[in-house]
């Protein structure tokens, strides 16, 4: 089968979220499965060129794409992704991309967008490659599969073309003001009230999206669930609904080429689940580095984030103090939002004898902290999947998770089934989105820390586990031919 996987951002190029982790590694695994699969990006100006091994597309040349009235010039660069024959086209527009982040504010966040998606099918038209499936994820792709039907609809070349829509965050739909749609040139009868693509007045990407593309999923069954309801839909549950015969769950895999402690190089020490010396020596490093007192009878909780609201720094901020009476020491990696930032900024200077707290993002240290705490806290409001508490796992790192998404599918409370008979348990999960419900579940791991072989059951259980593509990859590509049959049907 031939895929166009189409992204906003995709490891290792450019990264913000979990979103570029699946983009870097769902494609080599679809190729390893005998799927010819092409990854579409825009060329941000924040990677190096050389160090990826970028080339110009000198045969494919200038491409001349309209929005908002105004014609961009858009050149193409490729470069593989690493340890694999997948092609990775750059969408290159300096205008809209080098803006030395990937998502802005700026008033032409729409338009930055839009360009994206209409540069991926007019370079399509041009290397004359007809995918079967173009898998569009997130937002800023959402209006892809509505442009290729109608703006491209003279294109016999689409014509058995089918679209895959991946949701991997409600919360961010690409919502914008109504002229959004005639900077995209789309024909206006999809404006009306309760149009394709009108969302409360606006236009909404995601909305547009769910309505228009032959299949739909999200990244964990419980989420696909959770989308449903009022409570997780952010507005988008009725066209869910509308939609429930094509909308599937499939949980992320993994890359354990990156994420595995046996040969992770961005580590001091490495380790596997039959010697954990190692990772007691990346702890004992790391705390001495932070100018902690180390004693390996403390536990060392990590966290590492985008600090806004979804992930559960409300509640983290009511518990603070009871938190901070534990016998534990604390590192934690993550920026967003101010009041969060500020949170912890003030901790670590209240606690500076157990608390380090790293503003900003820092994928080396992001390895490091997995590699050497003993508990991950992840207390997320809603989860579509979460990748750390999956890379905690492997790093015999015991996961504290809230029971939302992709966290009640991937971490097994150790109680809940201690209670049942059965020493399964890989992590310790609550339900209620209180501070209280946290400060139990903290409390409940750090008593079992201290019961050496209970914990190192825990520890084994997780790091046993398997989470790499294959499985996943194989439910994408049924999902690509669920696609292809609407399509063609
Ligand atoms: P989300 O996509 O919602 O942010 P995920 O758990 O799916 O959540 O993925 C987050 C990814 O981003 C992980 O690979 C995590 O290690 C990484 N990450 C998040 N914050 C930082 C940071 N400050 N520095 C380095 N890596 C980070
Ligand atoms: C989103 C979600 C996260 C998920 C990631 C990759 O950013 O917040 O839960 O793991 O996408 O699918």
């Amino acid at each position: 089968m031939k895929i166009a996987f189409v992204a906003s951002e995709v490891f290792p190029y450019a990264k913000t979220g979990g979103l570029a982790d699946v983009a870097g590694s769902l494609p080599i695994e679809l190729s390893n499965l005998g799927s010819e699969v092409k990854v579409f990006m825009p060329k941000y100006n924040m990677f190096g060129e050389v160090e990826h091994g970028l080339h110009y597309q000198w045969n494919i040349g200038e491409i001349p794409v309209r929005v908002n009235g105004q014609v961009h010039s858009v050149h193409v660069h490729t470069a593989k992704l690493p340890r694999s024959n997948v092609e990775v086209y750059f969408v290159d527009c300096p205008y809209f991309f080098h803006r030395f982040r990937v998502y802005t504010n700026d008033h032409d966040e729409d338009e930055r967008f839009i360009l994206f998606m209409k540069g991926v099918i007019e370079i399509l038209q041009r290397i004359g490659w007809a995918p079967d499936v173009i898998h569009c994820n997130d937002w800023q792709t959402g209006l892809l599969p509505l442009l290729l039907r109608e703006n491209y609809g003279w294109d016999k070349m689409f014509h058995r073309t089918a679209t895959v829509y991946s949701i991997h965050n409600i919360a961010y739909q690409g919502k914008f003001s109504k002229a959004t749609f005639s900077k995209a040139e789309i024909r206006p009868e999809h404006f009306v009230y309760g149009g394709l693509g009108e969302h409360e007045g606006g236009v909404n990407f995601m909305k547009t999206a769910i309505l228009t593309s032959d299949v739909i999923n999200t990244v964990s069954q419980t989420y696909a669930h959770e989308l449903l309801t009022p409570e997780y839909g952010e507005g988008m549950e009725s066209f869910l609904h509308a939609r429930a015969q094509d909308f599937y769950g499939i949980i992320n895999g993994i890359d354990y080429h990156v994420w595995n402690p046996e040969k992770d190089v961005l580590l001091p020490y490495q380790f596997s689940s039959d010697d954990l010396s190692g990772k007691l020596q990346n702890k004992k490093f790391l705390i001495e580095q932070l100018g902690f007192h180390y004693d390996e009878n403390i536990p060392l909780i990590g966290i590492i984030s985008r600090m806004v609201s979804q992930k559960g720094f409300d509640i983290i901020g009511y518990a603070l103090n009871e938190l901070m009476q534990l016998n534990a020491q604390w590192v934690i990696l993550g920026s967003g939002e101010h009041r969060y930032e500020e949170m912890f900024m003030q901790i670590k200077e209240k606690y500076p004898y157990k608390v380090y707290f790293y503003r900003g993002f820092n994928n080396e240290l992001s390895h490091f902290i997995e590699a050497a705490s003993d508990i991950f806290l992840m207390p997320s409001r809603f989860e579509p999947c979460g990748l750390n508490q999956i890379y905690s796992l492997k790093y015999g790192t015991v996961p504290v998770v809230r029971k939302t998404g992709g966290l009640a599918d991937t971490v097994l409370d150790w109680n809940e089934h201690l209670a049942q008979g059965q020493e399964i348990g890989t992590g310790y999960s609550f339900h209620d989105y209180t501070a209280h419900a946290l400060i139990l579940s903290v409390q409940r791991a750090l008593h079992d820390f201290n019961l050496k072989n209970v914990w190192h059951k825990i520890q084994q259980n997780g790091m046993n586990k398997d989470y790499s593509w294959r499985k996943s990859a194989e439910k994408y590509i049924e999902l690509y031919k669920q696609a292809v049959i609407k399509r063609l049907g």
